[in-house]
């Protein structure tokens, strides 16, 4: 359909026109389909970018059960059904530019989050245990995100608004890697110079591309947690070398999350580690860059001998 013939909005046998170069906005578009319109007519130039739309629609927390069904599940299934939709939503990421109809879901996403985690900090167990190297890359920053909502809970942060940012930030922490080729993210062995250069750049290019993005959802905490997360508290991280007080307590809450899930998870290079190994190591080897408080946290939260 290259032309658009009815007036705005037009209905007719359950098709919805509109005239050029009329443009259905985020809501339109949503209370359209919501409302049961099976057909769309749009410009054939913005087929990509209605595809990509439809596409990140898809990516559903509830599998389709609708949301009253999806809260009357235990906090640990949803957790675990909200990592696969976040996974998802990753994968889109790093194949599509990002949108603002993606942030939006990541937005829901991070809500559905903070709500089962609340309910129940310790859910968070529910996930990692099947971790494995071909699901890092989408599965990674959902993670990162679950288990860092656990330990704010733990510490006691439970402002929503404060909650919230730590989500968006950590869901999106690594999506600056979109701009890096996935044979130098999942190579097996070591980089070259030049390609870890390149790596150590993903905090930055994370940061332009939700400046980018067209939503103002990401607030200061969710920047920093997005540019901050390789800085480490002895100092020595990138890319800034900032350290101690200087990373803000949000930050070092989503760095220990993505040092603990990188070290659980079973990758190209290493086999993973129990939960019980990981905190051993950390405690033995890594503990000056790591916030005492945030370590007392996930010992709490994992550390009685539980895998
Ligand atoms: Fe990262
Ligand atoms: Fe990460």
């Amino acid at each position: 359909m290259d032309f658009l013939p009815f007036a705005t909005g037009a209905i007719l046998d359950n098709c919805v026109f509109a005239p050029a170069p009329w443009r259905w906005t985020r809501d339109e578009l949503t209370k359209l389909l919501a409302s049961g319109q099976s057909e769309l007519f749009y410009h054939r130039p913005d087929q990509a970018r209605v595809d990509l739309w439809r596409r990140v629609q898809r990516v559903d927390v509830t599998r389709g059960a609708g949301i009253e069904a999806f809260r009357k599940k235990s906090p640990a299934q949803r957790v675990v059904e909200i990592n696969d939709a976040a996974a998802e939503l990753t994968r889109i990421l790093y194949e599509q530019p990002l949108t603002a109809a993606a942030v939006a879901k990541g937005e829901a996403i991070a809500g559905e989050m903070i709500r089962a985690i609340k309910e129940d900090p310790g859910s968070v167990a529910a996930i990692g245990k099947l971790a494995r190297h071909d699901d890092y890359t989408y599965y990674h920053s959902a993670r990162v995100a679950a288990y860092s909502l656990s330990i704010a809970v733990s510490m006691s942060l439970t402002d929503n608004e404060r909650l919230r940012a730590i989500a968006l930030g950590c869901l999106f922490h690594d999506v600056g890697k979109s701009r890096i080729a996935l044979d130098v993210l999942h190579k097996p062995g070591a980089l070259t110079p030049d390609e870890w250069e390149l790596m150590r750049r993903h905090p930055s290019f994370g940061i332009e591309l939700v400046e980018a993005a067209p939503n103002p959802v990401f607030d200061q905490t969710a920047r920093e947690i997005i540019l901050h997360h390789h800085e480490k508290i002895a100092g020595g991280g990138y890319p800034h070398g900032i350290s101690g007080q200087e990373i803000v307590k949000e930050v070092r809450i989503a760095s220990f999350a993505d040092m603990f899930d990188a070290l659980t998870t079973a990758r190209p290079y290493q086999v993973s580690r129990t939960r019980y190994e990981a905190l051993d190591l950390i405690r033995h080897k890594l503990m000056p860059n790591v916030d005492a408080d945030v370590y007392k946290a996930v010992v709490e939260l994992f550390g009685k001998g539980s895998a």
